[in-house]
């Protein structure tokens, strides 16, 4: 039977048109040779959308977004929208998209691909056969945290605050998801907190400590001190399976463990909602990396971040594992034979394009 879904897709600004154009040629491919096809919206996001609207997203765009299978974002931000209002910078859109969603888990693998073991800047078995998950909380803590703001001091002084806070379901939802998939992993669990200087860390662990004992005593679970487990993740990251922890933590230590696997240009992101009584969670998939405005428009970006991103949607939102499956190979392959854009590829090495790179993964999926 063929499945046809709805895809919204936001490029975005910088490198986003250029990485989410491979996807589309994956996608077309897909139509073509699969029994899948997809009902493809295309909106914007970020700067181009303050360029258009005036307004990092517009309503009509949310309400796309609302009504789509899932949600598929290249990159948002860059110099040219340095000086816009606060408000509505770039960045907003992307948290808009995420708060009013209610994308509370963010799932950011970092797998170290054979090939790639070398390009990383840790040395060869530190980082081989490295395979964690980080599950980051992402509609809660200080992005979100009221009171906030900037505000003229008697004194003459300003004052900058935002606050860090969180909820009980808040922390136990999300806590649900790590252990959720730990279980279909390495049934390991690391939550990171510091509850030695917050409060709001002390409930963090209390909450996850709660649902584990309550609902998940089978999965081990430590807890761990977020300075500490940025250092143990250059140190030994292979202890950890699936680390969960907060929206402004997981955001630094997800860049850190990017970086584990070689390059930013391969992380991709999956960031879910709850589920529905059918079963269906809302979904935005984007890479981990940014907009990359020093080499937008030059076709020399990595796409893989953003095909695995539209992978982990055939995952997750689509219901094709198998494709999805396949999907990883096909990147492996590419990578095993010597493929490399800019980011990934060794001193002497010959950098392929954007497109090129998009074209072999492709080729590789035919067989
Ligand atoms: C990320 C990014 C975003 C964040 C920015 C672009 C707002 O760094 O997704 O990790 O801080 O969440
Ligand atoms: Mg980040």
């Amino acid at each position: 039977m063929s499945k046809q879904f709805n895809l919204l897709m936001l490029a975005g600004d910088g490198i986003g048109p250029e990485v989410m154009a491979e996807v589309s040629r994956f996608i077309d491919w897909l139509s073509s040779n699969r029994e899948i096809s997809f009902d493809v919206d295309e909106a914007l996001v970020g700067g181009c959308s303050i360029d258009a609207d005036g307004v990092p997203v517009t309503d009509a765009t949310m309400e796309k977004a609302m009504a789509a299978d899932a949600v598929l974002l290249g990159a948002v931000g860059g110099p040219k929208w340095a000086d816009v209002e606060f408000a509505i910078r770039p960045e907003a859109g992307l948290l808009r998209l995420r708060k009013d969603m209610e994308l509370f888990a963010n799932l950011r693998p970092a797998i170290c691909f054979e090939a790639l073991t070398d390009a990383s800047s840790l040395k060869p078995e530190v980082v081989g056969g490295l395979d964690i998950m980080i599950v980051r909380e992402l509609t809660g803590g200080v992005y979100f945290g009221e009171p906030r703001g900037i505000t003229d001091l008697p004194n003459g002084q300003r004052r900058g605050v935002n606050t860090q806070v969180y909820d009980t379901e808040e922390i136990r939802r999300v806590a649900r998801v790590a252990f959720d998939l730990a279980k279909k992993r390495g049934n390991k669990v690391h939550s990171s907190e510091k509850c030695n200087v917050m409060e709001s860390g002390l409930l963090w662990r209390e909450e996850v400590q709660w649902v584990h004992d309550n609902e998940f005593a089978d999965v081990e679970l430590e807890h761990i001190l977020a300075d500490n487990c940025a250092m143990q993740l250059v140190r030994w990251p292979k202890q950890f399976d699936v680390i969960v922890t907060d929206n402004l933590f997981g955001d630094m230590l997800s860049d850190e463990a990017a970086m584990l696997t070689g390059s930013l240009g391969m992380l991709p992101s999956a960031s879910l909602g709850a589920a529905d009584a059918g079963g269906k969670s809302k979904a935005l998939y984007e890479p981990v990396h940014g907009s990359a405005p020093d080499i937008a428009g030059q076709g020399i970006a990595n796409p893989i971040a953003t095909l695995l991103s539209f992978g982990m949607a055939l995952r997750y939102s689509f219901d094709c594992p198998e494709e999805a499956d396949q999907l990883d190979k096909a990147v492996e392959t590419v990578l095993a034979e010597g493929l490399r854009t800019a980011d990934i590829a060794k001193d002497g090495e010959t950098a392929v394009s954007t497109q090129e790179m998009g074209r072999a993964i492709v080729e590789a999926m035919a067989g």
